[in-house]
């Protein structure tokens, strides 16, 4: 009977510290505080709440969105809950001199870069949310699929190549927003998937360069679940059961921190909520059950 009662009590010593071991970080506030980061869609969402809790951590912040409105709405806020400085470049990330801008304008006003979070969600997010979902094989639509993929993803690739001189003198942090689409097809978004996909797979190869370059430049992918921004919940809205979706869905400003503590720590991926985690391991699992959990469970 003392042995029973040893026993539990190890397993639950052991359970208790890996929990703290996993949820444990090492993120020091402080190391945010006078750091210099742009963070790009920050108009709305996630990106402006990102803004927000750099300012309060009391780093210097460039943002940049096209609506200019928002963002001088943005940095005025942001000033106000303590950013050292708060500027914003009003653009288009789906065009090559707007992000050419954004990286000279950082290097201009702050002479170093520590932080590229790299969160927009292009024009054409969303369009394909329709209250009847259709499947790429019977809606074939190049010109929605180039600018998409434009916006999403190579504009992406070409701020973090802008801004990775900068980030080599500074060792700084290459921060991507992304999905578990990133892991595993949702059906009727192939083209976010492709998106995803591709971001991962090129921020993923990034790293293993910089690493094997000896560059100290992290690359951290947040691949997040269903988040309670304003645009996904209008999203939602549109599609059948899209409540239950959003019942599962983490607060802004939770995601925003968990993000900005992964970058800090320099995190390869953060999960986020963290059932994120088990649907981006899907295919992992045999294919019968993969096939099953994509086509009937995940299916909106
Ligand atoms: N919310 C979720 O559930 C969820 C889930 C998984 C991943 N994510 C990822 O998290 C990130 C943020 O999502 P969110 O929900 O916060 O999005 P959001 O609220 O729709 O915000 C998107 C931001 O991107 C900007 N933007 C759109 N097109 C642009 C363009 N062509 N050039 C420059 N800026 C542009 C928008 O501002 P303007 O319109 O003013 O340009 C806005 O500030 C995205 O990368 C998304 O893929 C979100």
């Amino acid at each position: 009977m003392l042995r029973l009662v040893w026993g539990s009590l190890c397993v639950l010593l052991c359970a208790v510290g890996l929990g703290v071991y996993w949820s444990y970080d090492g993120f020091d506030p402080e190391s945010i505080r006078g750091a210099t980061v742009v963070i790009t869609g920050c108009s709305s969402g996630i990106g402006e709440e990102m803004a927000y809790q750099y300012a309060r951590l009391g780093a210097k912040i460039l943002i940049t969105a096209r609506r200019e409105n928002r963002l001088k709405e943005v940095v005025a806020k942001a000033k106000s809950l303590g950013a050292q400085e708060a500027h914003y470049v009003a653009g288009d990330m789906g065009k090559a001199e707007d992000c050419e801008r954004t990286i000279q304008t950082a290097k201009e006003m702050f002479g170093r870069l520590d932080y590229l979070v790299i969160n927009h969600a292009g024009s054409s997010f969303g369009s394909e949310w329709t209250e009847d979902l259709r499947f790429w094989e019977e809606n074939p639509d190049m010109d929605f699929f180039v600018d998409f993929v434009n916006i999403n993803m190579i504009s992406y690739v070409r701020l973090a190549s802008l801004a990775l001189p900068l980030l080599k003198e500074s060792s700084g942090h290459i921060v991507v927003m992304s999905s578990y689409a990133g892991k595993v097809p949702t059906l009727a978004y192939s083209s976010y998937n492709a998106v995803q996909f591709g971001v991962d797979g090129f921020f993923s190869c990034l790293r293993a360069e910089l690493q094997k370059a000896d560059r100290n430049v992290s690359v951290t992918l947040a691949l997040l679940g269903m988040v309670a921004t304003e645009a996904a919940k209008s999203m939602l809205k549109k599609i059948p059961g899209g409540e239950d979706y959003l019942a599962m869905a983490a607060p802004v400003d939770e995601t925003a921190l968990a993000v900005i503590r992964g970058g800090a720590t320099r995190a390869r991926e953060i999960y986020y909520p963290s059932y994120s985690w088990f649907i981006s391991n899907i295919r992992r699992l045999p294919t019968f059950l993969e096939d099953y959990l994509i086509q009937d469970v995940l299916a909106m």
